[in-house]
């Protein structure tokens, strides 16, 4: 039996406890609260002050003040910032070695209005190497920007595999990989490499659709200076291995560089402007002050008189585009070909030129590679093509030939007939050859071709042509005169209904605008394959 006294005193005794629980729980939860705030701290210290220190000693941002610099305002909705390392190796599980959320800032914000998955590498936390958390922290913001439909922008700067971790950091990599690949042509992936990136560590950005880079800050090699030396014996710095220059003017891994951090960090938040969120959407419309009806008089008189003068194509892009703006892609790269976006009408557009200022416009083996993934991004989300055409050709020798012009020319011929959004073709003088053929020609589903009272479309230039057919014959003079007079105009492709329209150059910009607006409905659809086979 109870004690009655006891009875009667139970609920004060219940009360007493509930207040001190209270009490006991609501401290605990005020040093939970305390913890956490600490550890947010300490995350955005990442590998501490004096490491942030010698990263900007080095003339780089923070991870962090990259994503400040990047985002519009108080836009930055991060995860996993509690995230740590877990290796046991090395000493590595020591409390000195656990930072919170590693070696990588991730989250996402909005640019210019628009939602962004960033990833921001952390180099004062060990070098913003991958350690599996790392790996798995990005994998976290590309499967959700798959599942939402938006770009995944990457800021890289990091020493490569996180070499405590060994196999745990090359499958992380593999992860990522993976993931890339799956996003690529469904929602726009951007690479800024804004310090070291080595190793394995390239084949992410490699894979993506841009590559950007930093001047002077940032490089990228399968392998360092040191391991070149002891197997080629070659003498090489990092810069002149990996660096910006090489990379955008020899081998065309990187698309553009740029100053500084905030230089490329701003650069980027323009040329996000142009992109759509992903392959199910359409790029932004911009409002413009600019009028789709205006004139560009310049046109009219910027073909020289004699055919075989340069102009710069670039003149004539920056012509037709609103405000004259060109955001141009590798503008130091197989200068020969000109590609970038700009807007008409408000809408996105993607331009590829031939440039007659540099090797007369020919096609060789850089300018078709540099065209065709142009042209396949620009496909994958949904940008209307305008090709303006002036080339000679393909580019004759033995270096194109062994170096395979064969295979590299015909991607860009497989990426024009394979392109469904609108394409809109001017050519402006030379449209010669199988080069004729490629720049998006009637013959590979030019939606609209147009060809300037100064087009020349032939098989090839009227001295060659001549040599060929009159071999040995006199009367060459004469008869060059004759091939020009039949071929060295726009008639014989107008008759045919290969071009629609000869137009005047000063109309092109109205008559583009116009077509863009009447082309925006445009449906077509390649037969059901499980994917091309295209020539790589
Ligand atoms: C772990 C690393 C690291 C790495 C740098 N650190 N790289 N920790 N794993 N890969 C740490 C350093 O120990 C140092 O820690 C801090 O990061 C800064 O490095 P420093 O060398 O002091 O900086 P710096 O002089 O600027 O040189 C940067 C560097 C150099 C050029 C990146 O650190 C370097 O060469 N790292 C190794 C690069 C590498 O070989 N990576 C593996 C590539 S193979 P403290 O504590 O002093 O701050 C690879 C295979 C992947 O990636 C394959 C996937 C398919």
């Amino acid at each position: 039996m109870l004690n009655l006294t006891l009875c009667r005193r139970l609920p004060n005794l219940v009360a007493t406890c509930h207040n001190t629980c209270i009490r006991a729980s609501s401290q605990a939860s005020l040093s939970i609260q305390e913890n956490i705030k600490n550890k947010r701290k300490l995350a955005k210290l990442g590998g501490g002050q004096k490491r942030i220190d010698a990263q900007h000693k080095k003339g780089k941002l923070t991870a962090r003040q990259r994503i400040e610099v990047l985002l519009d305002p108080g836009t930055f909705t991060e995860y996993d910032m509690f995230v740590e390392q877990r290796c046991i190796d090395f000493g590595m599980d020591a409390p000195e070695n656990k930072f919170a959320g590693d070696s990588v800032v991730t989250g996402h914000g909005l640019i210019n209005g628009r939602q962004a998955y960033v990833f921001s590498q952390d180099f004062t936390v060990f070098g913003g190497s991958l350690s599996s958390a790392h790996a798995q922290k990005i994998c976290k913001i590309m499967d959700q920007a798959m599942l939402v439909g938006a770009p995944v922008i990457g800021l890289n700067d990091s020493g490569g595999a996180r070499i405590q971790e060994g196999v745990e950091s090359l499958a992380g990599y593999a992860d990522i990989f993976q993931r890339n690949v799956m996003a690529s042509g469904v929602v726009p992936q951007i690479s800024m490499i804004m310090g070291p990136c080595a190793g394995g560590a390239v084949y992410s950005p490699a894979l993506t659709d841009f590559t950007f880079m930093v001047k002077d800050t940032s490089y990228l090699f399968i392998t360092g200076p040191d391991v070149v030396k002891s197997v080629t014996n070659e003498d090489v710095t990092s810069e002149e291995l990996g660096g910006a220059k090489p990379h955008t003017t020899v081998s065309g891994v990187a698309h553009k560089a740029f100053d500084d951090d905030i230089d490329a960090l701003l650069q980027l938040r323009e040329f996000y402007n142009f992109l759509p969120m992903s392959n199910k959407d359409n790029a932004p419309i911009v409002s413009t002050d600019d009028p789709s009806d205006r004139l560009c008089p310049l046109l009219d008189n910027i073909i020289p008189l004699e055919s075989t003068k340069a102009y710069d194509m670039i003149d004539v892009v920056k012509s037709l585009s609103d405000n004259n703006y060109f955001w141009e892609v590798m503008p130091n790269y197989a200068k020969n070909i000109v590609v970038g976006f700009a807007r008409m009408g408000g809408r996105t557009v993607g331009f590829v030129g031939n440039q007659p200022k540099v090797a007369s416009g020919c096609l060789d083996i850089n300018s078709s590679v540099k065209g065709a993934r142009f042209v396949r991004f620009c496909d994958s989300f949904n940008i209307p093509l305008i090709t303006l055409v002036d080339v000679p050709g393909f580019l004759p020798g033995t270096g194109q030939e062994h170096g395979g012009i064969i295979r590299h020319g015909a991607k860009l011929l497989y990426a024009y007939a394979e392109a469904t959004v609108p394409k809109i073709t001017v050519i402006t003088r030379k449209a010669y050859g199988g080069a004729y053929d490629v720049m998006s020609s009637k013959h590979l589903r030019g939606d609209i071709n147009y060809a300037w009272p100064t087009a020349e479309v032939a098989v090839m230039g009227a001295k060659g042509a001549v040599q060929i057919i009159f071999r040995g014959k006199t009367n060459q003079a004469e008869q060059e005169a004759e091939y020009i007079e039949k071929f060295a105009n726009p008639y014989p492709a107008a008759t045919r209904g290969y071009v629609d329209d000869i137009i005047e150059p000063r109309s092109t910009r109205s008559r583009i605008c116009r077509d863009l607006k009447l082309l925006a409905s445009k449906q077509q659809s390649n037969p059901w394959k499980k994917h091309a086979n295209m020539p790589l």
